[in-house]
């Protein structure tokens, strides 16, 4: 899936041939901000060592544990048969609010007839007090049909495989979200933003999760690992030596939490009341993070760094070169990790997602140098 600062592009571009030569002989693999999980199950997949992973949001912990902590495929299709048959009945329960028009095959090409059908769909789901996903998000980022399908599929989830078959869950609903990329705020009703959210409202549910359960089921981790919702600095205080390392924090000045609270939402099974245009939860229900405050990114940085160095433990850190909008930039980055550790420092070319990030650009995604230390303690 599509995530701001996502370093699978990266696994090929040099990052990958340094974990492979830097995992020799190491214990364990601590990935401390471990988003949409793809380094983590890089790890997991290849090196026959447990792996660490640590994020404040629910949903990149349950992303990542779909891989790295099951050491067995899996085949989907009985699980999915099963699981379809229940949200099915869920939904014939449950759905009888849904808009008949909200079926692909009856939306119709005139703009006045999409306003109406969006307008009608905002009034129903806001009525559905068994339905949490369609009450916060249709209307928005959903059709009725498609959030009553994700609140379905979220409640009939599978005893076995549920963290897989939830983490295929957020993926498709990540894919079929009516929101450029992440789900920050749904696309409007203006006349250009429009038929892009009738052709996001026409994407199947159902087909994109059995699509990621697939997928999901196919990978699986040498040795069971494990991703737990922790602050990044509170993990240092379980590091040891012969621990490698990876530290990708946050760049940007807007918390993920406000990019990603839909994804949340669906991994937690339940969402407060919303409100404004990007449909947000309370700020009490969106984990702040320090990173994303220019006031304290560099004193939580440089503890981080201590308390990695204090463990013994090797690093490797990823950054953007230039400046970021959360104040830090690559040669503070470098400066902080100086002090603690002797740094070999390479440059890779990138694609920098600037999605509210960077203090010079505005454009969606900018081609951008990305730093990658590799840390060894003095
Ligand atoms: C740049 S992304 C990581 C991307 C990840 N390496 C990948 O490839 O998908 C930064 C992540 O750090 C998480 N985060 C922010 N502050 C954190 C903290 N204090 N402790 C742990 N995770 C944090 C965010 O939720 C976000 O998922």
């Amino acid at each position: 899936m599509k995530y701001m600062g996502s370093k699978r592009a990266m696994l090929k571009n040099g990052l990958g041939h340094l974990l492979d030569e830097t995992l020799i002989g190491r214990n364990r693999f601590v990935d401390l901000f471990c988003g949409s999980g793809a380094v983590s199950s890089f790890v997991a997949q290849r090196a026959a060592i447990p792996v660490l992973a640590s994020d404040l949001q629910q949903y990149a912990v349950t992303l990542t544990n779909a891989i790295i902590e099951r050491t067995t495929h899996f085949n989907t299709e009985t699980h999915w048969e099963a699981w379809i048959e229940r949200a099915d009945q869920w939904l014939e329960k449950n759905a009888i609010a849904v808009d008949p028009a909200s079926k692909p095959d009856m939306v119709t090409h005139k703009r006045s007839d999409q306003l109406t059908w969006v307008m009608k769909t905002r009034t129903d789901c806001a009525l559905l007090d068994n339905a949490p996903i369609a009450k916060a998000y249709g209307g928005y980022y959903y059709s009725a049909r498609q959030a009553l399908t994700i609140d379905a599929l979220r409640r009939t989830l599978p005893i076995k495989h549920a963290v897989p078959a939830l983490a295929a869950l957020i993926a498709a609903a990540s894919r079929c979200a009516a929101a450029p990329g992440h789900t920050a705020q749904p696309f409007s009703t203006t006349e250009s933003s429009l038929p892009h959210l009738i052709h996001a409202w026409q994407k199947d549910v159902f087909k994109e999760t059995k699509t990621a359960f697939d997928l999901f089921a196919n990978c699986r981790s040498q040795i069971k690992g494990n991703a737990i919702v922790q602050d990044a600095f509170d993990v240092t205080e379980e590091l040891v030596e012969g621990d490698l390392v990876f530290v990708d924090p946050p760049y940007s000045e807007v918390q993920y939490s406000r990019f990603y609270h839909v994804l949340e939402a669906i991994a937690k099974g339940s969402v407060s009341d919303v409100s404004g245009t990007g449909r947000y939860p309370p700020l009490s229900d969106r984990p702040q993070s320090n990173y994303c405050l220019k006031t304290s990114v560099v004193d939580e940085f440089d503890r981080l760094m201590l308390g990695i160095a204090l463990s013994g433990a090797e690093a490797i850190v990823t950054f953007p070169a230039g400046e970021c909008s959360n104040g830090l930039s690559g040669s503070m980055v470098e400066e902080l990790t100086d002090q603690y550790f002797s740094v070999k420092a390479r440059k890779v070319a990138s694609v920098f997602s600037t999605l509210g990030g960077n203090t010079t650009s505005r454009a969606a995604r900018k081609n951008t140098t990305e730093l990658i230390l590799h840390l060894v303690p003095k």
